[in-house]
């Protein structure tokens, strides 16, 4: 529930201290300002209206703009220059068409402008959708100059500039180049054709409904806004799990109508294809990519898409992958599949991104030697040198799937003669479904710079993906993204950090993650020096944070890898065909891909790295049980064991989790309402969600290995009060499934869906002031309502009315409520009671009281 909500109930705050929201803070002559409202459909495009002083900066700043050419790209510039200006300096800048007789900001291509500017353009060594600003004079006025190769690369050049200027950096006498790390920086949409969104968390698609492409394209039009903003010109828009539907005759307009709201921004459109559509809509027997018949097929396909869509960017393919057919179906291989396809694209110059995510999801378990990471690596490196050259094999960062920490994939130096791209994951799939924070390009970052030890000079991953390394054509960064209809486009305000760091890191992969979180926030919630300094903290913190109370020690995840891919679930990943494994037993933990004693992956490097993970004792810690099986007691570089380590760093996560939310307290007043209220909504549940991870696999390790924590936190919880030790009305205990999803393994729900139940217990403390937190259980299927009393008196209500990923209560739904601020004495009476819903029982887990922090 919403803090606004809680606050239409004045009634239940009489025995509560404080109340914090900026509305009350008005009334404090001296306290800070609010900001205006936002909902953050702007995201990083706010184009907010500059401070007085900073403003000055751009007093000289010409007064009109002028485009020499004629493009919806160039009219998109032009319009977005008009935009920018407006909001940042409150000035309207005149549309010339002509040069004026005056100063001017020009835009246009090197030919368009090449007979006005008295300078040759240094253009050579720009590359495609590079970009020059440049102040020059133009019949003898000074001009501001955005030029490029393409008009693309004016459009990118214009949001360059006006970056600069919410930025406060100077633009007056500018030579500046600037040019793109790779040429491939596009995102994947994983939209279903039903509108929803498979690991979206953001609300319904943006690009379909009901099986049709969304009659109103706006947001989708404003998406590629937001991508060509950051430099990103290519956009597959439906999952790779494709609906072979997407290709059919009458779909096709339908996709048109996706590249027309596109176009303007220079971002090519993109679908992911079935391999299978030969067959499955085409009318043929088969898919063998050897057949002609199935070549001739795409080609005739492709002809028509290309003629609704002359600029197609070109398709996504998944196969013989987590159940989707592929050419394995006839004894066919990928690159049989990827050049079929990517023959009858090559007349319009378009790409097939055939994805090495290809594995047997069911690996014998019992069979130590099996390794699902090796799979990539496997399948395509003989493969090497057998794919078309407009063909891009899409790589994972890491070999599983997008975990907490990964190594760098081996694969991507196991292709040298083939184009690479990486595939990141902006969605957070498996880091907190951007209900927890968590800014991932330090962990992309790490990756990108890893020298995989090609050759003497450093190779590190990102120079191979942009084709630099091995000398290739093509190639360079994909994101996984899934926008939504949520007017934030991810859920969480701070998320939009990702999809910015994305864009940033593709166009230039030597920008630090220091650099990007700033000028993200700075961007995102203006220059105020506590803001930028508080929020990047925040987030350059919070990938360690989220790894901390999850998977550390490169265990992966944890989560629960069958179903959500959200809450804790360490059992989910053994004794099945996915080959998740991290082999924790009685004794030890971690999987052994060793070559000694293994499963040979880490042969699949080039020698030094190889070298490198082979042994322990050059293992960091932090990827330690990706490697290698130890033993509990095992001893890391850091002097702890491994178990004390993760113990020692679930509780201090949790902590920091909870350390986040004081930081952002201290925004209060200096970021608009909207978004204080809704981080401070999503940070609040993190940190007691981080509790919920923290005591699952603490307790889950304690039980497996039968090793205490040396601090005696595990199993001992100050101030906790289970509720199956209340007294029940209505209420009746139950066992959680898995035990460690809930405190003790037990919960209370309502046996009577259509009664009101309580649990009551007397408070035994000393008088004073307290936090009460409420352990509950917000599944999806129903919404209970909660009210918590003192003696009679109610201090809190609620609806749980979430939409967590679960039917049922366990760590996925399990949540906090707290009550801050609340007066209490000994014998007072606490009673919480729930009213269930639907098919959600009220069901409840424990009762924390804590003192008031000072
Ligand atoms: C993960 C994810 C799937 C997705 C797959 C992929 O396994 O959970 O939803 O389809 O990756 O990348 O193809």
């Amino acid at each position: 529930m919403e803090l606004s909500k809680a606050l239409d109930f004045p009634h239940l705050m009489f025995r509560l201290r404080s109340i914090t929201i900026c509305g009350a803070l008005l009334f404090l002559a001296s306290g800070p300002k609010c900001a205006r409202a936002e909902r953050g459909a702007d995201a990083w495009l706010r184009y907010a209206l500059l401070e007085k002083q900073a403003a000055q900066k751009y007093a000289t700043l010409p007064a009109s703009v002028v485009v020499l050419g004629n493009s919806p790209v160039l009219d998109s510039a032009k319009a977005e220059l008009i935009r920018g200006i407006r909001g940042m300096l409150g000035r309207k800048l005149r549309d010339d068409q002509t040069l004026p007789r005056e100063n001017a900001i020009v835009l246009g291509t090197f030919s368009g402008l090449q007979h006005v500017s008295s300078n040759p353009l240094q253009q050579t060594d720009l590359r495609d959708d590079g970009f020059l600003l440049s102040t020059e004079h133009v019949r003898g006025f000074e001009c501001l100059l955005v030029t490029a190769k393409t008009d693309r690369g004016v459009l990118y050049g214009v949001f360059a500039l006006l970056s600069k200027i919410a930025l406060n950096e100077n633009v007056s006498a500018l030579h500046e180049t600037r040019q793109p790390y790779a040429p491939i920086r596009w995102t994947d949409e994983w939209d279903n054709l039903d509108g929803s969104i498979e690991r979206g968390y953001a609300g319904r698609s943006i690009f379909f409904e009901n099986g049709n492409v969304r009659a109103d394209l706006t947001r989708a039009g404003a998406y590629a806004r937001l991508l060509a903003s950051i430099g990103i010109n290519g956009c597959a828009i439906n999952s790779v799990n494709a609906n072979p539907r997407v290709l059919e005759d009458n779909f096709l307009p339908q996709l048109a109508r996706v590249a027309d709201v596109f176009r303007p921004w220079g971002v090519k459109l993109a679908i992911s294809v079935d391999v299978s559509s030969p067959k499955v809509i085409g009318g043929l027997d088969t898919f063998d990519p050897a057949d002609p018949r199935v070549a001739e097929w795409w080609s005739r396909k492709f002809d028509a898409l290309y003629k609704l869509i002359p600029d197609l960017g070109g398709v996504v393919v998944k196969a013989d992958s987590e159940g989707r057919l592929g050419p394995a179906t006839y004894g066919r291989t990928p690159a049989d599949a990827a050049n079929v396809i990517a023959r009858a694209l090559a007349l319009h110059h378009g790409l097939v991104f055939y994805r090495a995510f290809v594995y047997n999801h069911h690996l014998d378990w019992r069979n130590l030697k099996n390794d699902r990471a090796r799979a990539a690596y496997d399948i395509f490196h003989p493969l090497d040198g057998k794919f078309d050259d407009n063909v891009i094999i899409q790589i994972k960062h890491g070999p599983i799937d997008f975990q907490v920490r990964e190594p760098a994939s081996p694969l991507f130096t196991g292709l040298e003669k083939t184009n690479e791209a990486i595939e990141l994951q902006v969605t957070q799939e498996y880091t907190g479904q951007q209900r927890h924070l968590c800014f991932l390009p330090p962990m992309w970052k790490e990756v990108l710079d890893f020298d995989m030890h090609a050759a003497e000079h450093p190779t590190p991953v990102k120079d191979i993906v942009a084709g630099k390394t091995f000398h290739r054509p093509t190639g360079g960064f994909v994101a996984v993204v899934n926008v939504g209809m949520d007017a934030n486009w991810l859920g969480h305000p701070l998320a939009m950090a990702n999809l910015y760091g994305f864009g940033r890191l593709a166009w230039n992969s030597d920008l630090s993650p220091e650099d990007i979180a700033q000028e993200w926030t700075r961007l995102s919630f203006g220059n105020d020096p506590a803001v930028v300094q508080t929020i990047s903290k925040m987030l350059l913190t919070s990938w360690p944070i989220y790894e901390s109370y999850t998977g550390p020690l490169g265990a992966g995840t944890l989560t629960d890898i069958l179903g959500s891919h959200y809450g804790p679930g360490v059992q989910s990943s053994e004794r099945n065909g996915w080959g998740q494994w991290h082999r924790a037993d009685h004794e030890g933990v971690g999987m052994d891909r060793t070559a000694a004693t293994g499963t040979g992956y880490v042969d699949q490097y080039r020698a030094r790295v190889t070298k490198m993970y082979e042994a322990l004792s050059t293992t960091p810690d932090n990827l330690l049980l990706f490697f290698h099986h130890v033993p509990y007691t095992y001893v890391l570089h850091s002097g702890k064991s491994v178990l004390q380590y993760i113990y020692d760093s679930h509780y201090a996560g949790a902590e920091a989790a909870a350390n986040l939310v004081e930081q952002w307290k201290s925004l209060q007043g200096h970021v608009d309402d909207d978004r204080y209220a809704q981080v401070l909504n999503r940070l609040e549940y993190q940190a007691g969600h981080a509790i919920v991870w923290r005591d699952a696999i603490c307790t889950w390790f304690f039980r497996i290995s039968g090793i205490s924590d040396q601090r005696g936190r595990v199993g001992h919880y100050p101030g906790r009060m289970e509720a199956e030790a209340m007294q029940l009305q209505g209420y009746a205990p139950f066992d959680v499934v898995p035990p460690e999803d809930a405190s003790s393994g037990k919960a209370v729900e309502c046996a009577s869906p259509s009664q009101k139940c309580s649990a009551t217990f007397p408070f035994n403390g000393t008088a004073g002031w307290y936090e009460l937190d409420v352990e509950y259980f917000d599944q999806n299927n129903g919404k209970s309502k909660f009210r918590v009393l003192v003696d009679d008196q109610p201090v809190d209500e609620w609806l749980a009315d979430d939409t967590l990923p679960a039917t049922k209560p366990n760590a996925d739904s399990s949540t906090r409520r707290r009550i801050t601020g609340l007066a209490l004495r000994p014998g007072d009476t606490i009673r919480i009671e729930g009213v269930p819903d639907g098919d959600e029982h009220s069901a409840l887990d424990y009762i924390e009281i804590h003192s008031s922090p000072e």
